[in-house]
């Protein structure tokens, strides 16, 4: 496994998503997963949250059902997956189209060698992804990033995926990606992410999670950048698509919520914003 840092979460909630394969429908999640991520993922289930399966499960479905309806109508466009970590969407899609992860240097590196591993075993099948390595916490690697991207998307319609990636963020670098974002989506396309709102700092599920990633996964401290309704529904660039939080998705796709308690569960939103 990589070492432990942020980027150590890639792995835990592949073990969630794995757990709940049957809601999330990710089968090639459980790659992923070795006994070093497994007593990562007990400590963190101990320590944290028992429903992190579920609420995996959950937001997985939510941004495949994005992805499956937007490349239904634009089957041309191009899937880019901000912080793609190791997600498996690409294999998921209904209609697998040209994509694009981005990552971290070290992310992109273990998961290109990964893949290649995988295909040769026969455990995954080809698509045709580009990986691109970037630190979006740098002007640099968001200026480079962005002629990268340009080059690559051009004037197509594109779905961008920033999940599990907002909170991280220092928050100036992430309101400088969603312009980067905005310059590079042509009108229509789309962007969709998971945000925490600023309440969030009074659930408890969150403080032991703040705390797990302190003292667990080396994170070095415990500002997150939190996001209103408002602020979200006034990104430059874009209109509001639609919004949801975890507890109402959770409602539509599973016979046995255990997400309905705020205090109790890990409060994420969902959101798909539309490029004006
Ligand atoms: C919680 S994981 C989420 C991964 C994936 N999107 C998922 O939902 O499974 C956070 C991801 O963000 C990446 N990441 C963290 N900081 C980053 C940065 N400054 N620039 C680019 N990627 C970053 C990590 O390497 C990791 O893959």
């Amino acid at each position: 496994m990589i070492k432990k840092n942020i980027s150590a979460s890639a792995f835990l909630v592949n073990e969630s998503r794995a757990r709940a394969e049957q809601l999330s429908q990710d089968s090639y999640a459980k790659l992923w997963v070795d006994a070093s991520v497994r007593d990562l993922w007990n400590l963190f289930s101990k320590e944290v949250y028992l429903n992190d399966p579920q609420a995996l499960a959950v937001r997985n479905r939510f941004f495949l059902e994005c992805l499956n309806h937007f490349f239904a109508d634009n089957p041309q466009g191009v899937f880019i997956n901000i912080a793609a970590g190791f997600t498996s969407y690409p294999y998921l899609m209904d209609c697998p189209v040209q994509a694009i992860e981005v990552d971290l240097p070290g992310v992109v590196e273990y998961k290109k060698k990964k893949v290649k591993e995988f295909r040769e075993a026969g455990n995954l099948p080809w698509r045709d992804i580009a990986y691109v390595a970037a630190d979006l916490n740098c002007p640099k690697g968001r200026d480079a990033l962005y002629s990268e991207l340009s080059q690559r998307i051009k004037a197509r319609p594109s779905f961008m995926l920033l999940e599990g990636i907002s909170y991280y963020l220092n928050p100036e670098a992430f309101l400088a990606f969603m312009k980067t974002a905005a310059r590079l989506q042509t009108t229509g396309s789309q962007l969709s992410m998971d945000y925490w709102l600023p309440e969030v700092k009074k659930n408890q599920v969150f403080l032991k999670f703040c705390d797990f990633l302190e003292r667990r996964c080396n994170h070095p401290n415990r500002s997150y950048n939190l996001i209103t309704p408002l602020e979200m529904q006034s990104m430059d660039g874009y209109d509001l698509g639609k919004t949801i939080d975890v507890s109402a998705f959770e409602m539509q796709i599973s016979k046995k919520p255990v997400l309905q308690t705020w205090e109790e569960r890990l409060p994420e939103n969902f959101v798909v914003l539309v490029r004006k």
